[in-house]
């Protein structure tokens, strides 16, 4: 790389250990198709003012810290800034206070580390071009260790080594960055804890028609019929309506006692009347369809079958385990009412078994 205009004036004779690559244009009087050759190398004032060279090694360095400020200034940012905190920027007008920092401090922190480098690289690092001739492709031990020769000449003349404040700062800065990272694992929200293995039932809880917002009796349940339910107080438009439905569902079905199979069914029934999850067992479908002869619930995904007078267990397809019941009973008032939560996490089985 040649340099032009401050540098004009500087010696062009090359300095002690450097590449006498560079050299006088040859002269092409007798042949106006030979190589040129390299014009003369100009030395910056960094390779012949040790104090230049200075003070680029600490401009370089304080990119460097400039680099790990803005890094530690993201994470503070994403610590300490409220989501929803709006502030003027001109020209772009009311931005997220919380966007704003975490971009403006990743920007800074990414252009010191890119600024850094080339600055060391246009400054410090050996700017001879060399020209290096053709060889084959096959290396022989003679090219391997030219090879490592050239490698170490290079990574002397980087001054990697010897220039240690570049290096030290350079590491710290670039071991720093993917702390940015780091921190934004916490949008993966907070661990569930034990949210998934419970449901908005609990006891005293009544049953309240899904479609009509009802309470229900155990009039309201004919034989062979199959009602959806939700807990009580849990309100069609409240804003986490979705997310509790989605493991509260109920479907209630009344058989004759005498049909139900299963012993701990039949005492966690009334008079008949069955409560189960509606969330299939396999990934999560709500359960649908109810044939009445043979009890049969069906997942409308992938054709699970569960059956409801004995204990809802699997008879058919992909899921892994029975719907867990709803232990009911009737109150004061004559409502259906939970006795509890459901016998066991409802949906999918691949967390509940862990
Ligand atoms: S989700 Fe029910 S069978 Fe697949």
């Amino acid at each position: 790389m040649s340099q032009t205009g401050s540098n004009k004036d500087v010696s062009h004779a090359s300095l002690p250990g450097e590449p006498a690559a560079h050299g006088s244009a040859v002269d092409t009087t007798d042949n106006p198709f030979a190589d040129p050759g390299l014009p003369p190398h100009q030395h910056r004032i960094q390779d012949i003012d040790e104090r230049a060279a200075k003070r680029s090694e600490r401009t370089i360095a304080l990119l460097f810290v400039v680099s790990m400020l803005a890094t530690v200034g993201f994470i503070a940012s994403y610590v300490v800034l409220p989501i929803d905190k709006l502030v003027y920027i001109w020209p772009f007008g009311h931005v997220s206070a919380l966007n704003f920092a975490l971009g403006l401090t990743l920007g800074v922190a990414l252009f010191c580390i890119g600024a850094g480098a080339v600055h060391w690289a246009r400054t410090l690092m050996s700017d001879v071009e060399v020209a290096d001739e053709r060889h084959p492709i096959e290396a022989t031990p003679e090219v391997r260790s030219k090879v490592m020769e050239d490698f170490r000449q290079g990574a002397a003349e980087s001054g990697f080594g010897r220039r240690k404040l570049i290096r030290n700062t350079m590491f710290g800065a670039m071991a720093m960055v993917p702390l940015s990272g780091v921190v934004l694992l916490r949008d993966l929200g907070p661990l569930p804890g034990d949210k998934l293995r419970h449901t908005l039932w609990g006891k005293g809880k009544l049953l309240v028609n899904q479609n009509t917002n009802q309470p229900l009796r155990p009039e309201d349940i004919p034989v062979g019929s199959l009602t959806f339910a939700k807990p009580e107080g849990l309100e069609d438009d409240a804003h986490d309506f979705q997310t509790e439905i989605a493991k509260a569902a109920l479907m209630i079905v009344r058989l004759q006692p005498e049909d139900i199979k299963d012993k701990q069914e039949l005492e966690w029934s009334h008079d008949g009347i069955v409560a189960y999850s509606r969330i299939c067992t396999h990934v999560g479908c709500p359960v649908t369809l109810y044939e009445q002869n043979t009890h049969h619930v069906l997942c409308p995904c992938h054709q699970s079958t569960f059956d409801l007078s004995d204990g809802a267990r699997v008879i058919f397809g992909p899921a892994g385990h029975a719907l867990p019941q709803l232990r009911i009973g009737v109150n004061q008032d004559g409502y259906l009412e939970a006795l509890g939560d459901f016998s066991e996490p409802v949906g999918p089985s691949f967390w509940e078994r862990g």
